[in-house]
């Protein structure tokens, strides 16, 4: 970990924005970097959740997937709009819906795609599945891990617009916070 010094010098005042597929760290990571750089965390899932007092697949039952990405949407304007300086982790699927991408990297330059391998993502998300509405309806490891594949290839297009990319192998969290310290300049 680098000294208390370097890392003040490393503080923005713009956001600090995480984004990848689902299961990437997004959320590991964004707490210790913001721990870090003693900034706040903010993960736009838990914001959705606290401002409609509904978990992410209660909003996916009530609204349906166009009607979470609807309050998505507002609720990443609500949060860039004032562009504090912070570290924020968007959904998994954030970046490729309306403009929201291009929303994004006008707000700040630094946002960092984090990518595993699919067979990480694929390890990671099949114990979690149920409570993941994008994936719940997938019944064995391999067509979890298809459907990662085909996702992702679709997603990609958004995601690699990020200033930052991290492709992931097999990094402790904080070596990849420390790496992000770094690409901040
Ligand atoms: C989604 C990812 C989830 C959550 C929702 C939809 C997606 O966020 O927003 O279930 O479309 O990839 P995380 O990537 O934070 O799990």
């Amino acid at each position: 970990m680098m000294s208390e010094k370097v890392l003040q010098s490393k503080k923005s005042d713009l956001p600090i924005i995480l984004l990848g597929y689902m299961g990437c760290g997004k959320s590991t990571i964004g707490h210790l970097l913001a721990k870090d750089l003693a900034l706040p965390y903010i993960d736009l899932d838990d914001y959705l959740r606290k401002i409609h007092g509904r978990s992410v697949t209660n909003l996916f039952i009530e609204y349906g997937e166009i009607g979470f990405r609807k309050l998505e949407k507002t609720a990443l304007e609500d949060l860039l709009v004032s562009a504090q300086a912070s570290v924020l982790s968007l959904g998994g699927g954030t970046p490729c819906y309306g403009d929201n991408m291009q929303y994004v990297i006008q707000s700040t330059p630094h946002t960092f795609y984090l990518s595993p391998s699919i067979s990480t993502l694929c390890h990671r998300l099949y114990s979690e599945k149920d409570h993941r509405p994008m994936i719940s309806h997938l019944t064995s490891k391999d067509k979890l891990q298809e459907f990662i594949a085909k996702h992702i290839f679709e997603r990609k297009l958004y995601y690699q617009q990020a200033n930052h990319h991290l492709y992931i192998q097999d990094e402790t969290p904080q070596e990849l916070v420390d790496k992000i310290v770094k690409e901040l300049g």
